[in-house]
């Protein structure tokens, strides 16, 4: 049986990737803070020693975009120290190593799709500590994948998705901002990616979101839609119209250009995504 390491095993990602590779008969070792602490060298030599995993899927992260902003030393601790740590242990196991980044590694000047070999020039202090993250795994290991992902929702955790039906029960009205652009990813759709990923040799970085695009407004309607919640007016507004502490880029459309290199299979609409997520919730 082949051995998987899940770290941020209690997080919306890290919960559904367990699930899945569970199903498909995979000895998985999905661990949370509370058993290992990422940031903790000596913890994550322990567990590593003991498990001797094949692949880890690292999906911990200082996830708090506005709050990394004030708390940077906490940011890069986790996402890129706690990562250095999980790299040097995947690395001295020889195991496979799937590090999950971020569309906040890109401005988001751009107006046409990033592509897995485009400058990245990340300008929040989430996008900065993540792609330090990303640096120490090219840097330390050997056979990894870097998997790039954007405006990610599941059933187990805080998203966009459940703030939006949670609004819907008090709000006849909501204004969403319009001017950003990039892709809903559904944790089940990315994880079924990663369970193609990790079978194959293929190392690098992909990026790896539900196809197609919108805005958060757009996005925001779609939910409404899918929901049948009609009572609900949104109103599209203007970035500036609602100010939070870190900045976003504002076109963060990412190219999958690897996966179409390595004919691997690419993940479905968001809208199709989003049908799913609410079926299933
Ligand atoms: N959410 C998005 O829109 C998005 C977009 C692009 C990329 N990503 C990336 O996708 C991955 C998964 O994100 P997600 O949405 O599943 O985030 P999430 O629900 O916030 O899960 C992250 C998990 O990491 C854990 N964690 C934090 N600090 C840790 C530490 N020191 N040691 C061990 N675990 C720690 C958190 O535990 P606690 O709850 O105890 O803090 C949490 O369970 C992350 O790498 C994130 O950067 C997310």
């Amino acid at each position: 049986m082949v051995k998987v390491l899940v770290t941020g095993g209690n997080g919306q990602l890290g919960t559904d990737v367990a699930l899945l590779l569970k199903r498909h008969s995979y000895d998985v070792y999905a661990y949370g803070r509370d058993r290992l602490d990422i940031t903790n060298q000596s913890q994550v030599q322990d567990v590593v020693r003991q498990i001797q995993p094949d692949v880890i899927i690292h999906t911990a992260a200082y996830t708090k975009v506005d709050q990394a902003e004030t708390d940077s030393d906490m940011a890069y601790l986790v996402n890129a120290v706690g990562t250095r740590n999980i790299a040097v242990e995947a690395e001295r196991y020889q195991a496979k190593l799937i590090y999950i980044s971020t569309d906040y590694v890109f401005d988001g000047t751009a107006d046409t799709p990033y592509s897995e070999f485009a400058s990245v020039n990340p300008v929040s202090m989430y996008g900065k500590s993540k792609w330090a993250g990303e640096e120490f795994v090219r840097q330390l290991c050997s056979r990894f994948f870097i998997v790039r992902t954007s405006w990610v929702y599941g059933k187990h955790g805080h998203n966009f998705v459940k703030t939006m039906l949670r609004l819907a029960e008090t709000r006849n009205e909501l204004r969403v901002v319009h001017d950003q652009i990039g892709s809903p990813t559904y944790t089940v759709d990315l994880a079924l990616f990663l369970l193609q990923l990790l079978q194959t040799e293929a190392y690098g970085t992909y990026h790896a979101s539900n196809s197609g695009v919108c805005s958060w407004y757009e996005f925001a309607c779609a939910i409404f839609e899918e929901a049948g919640l009609s009572h609900i007016q949104v109103h599209p507004i203007p970035t500036a119209e609602y100010p939070l502490p870190a900045p976003r880029p504002a076109y963060s459309v990412l190219d999958h250009m690897m996966i179409r290199l390595q004919n691997m299979s690419d993940l479905r609409h968001w809208r199709e995504g989003l049908q799913s997520f609410l079926k299933e919730l």
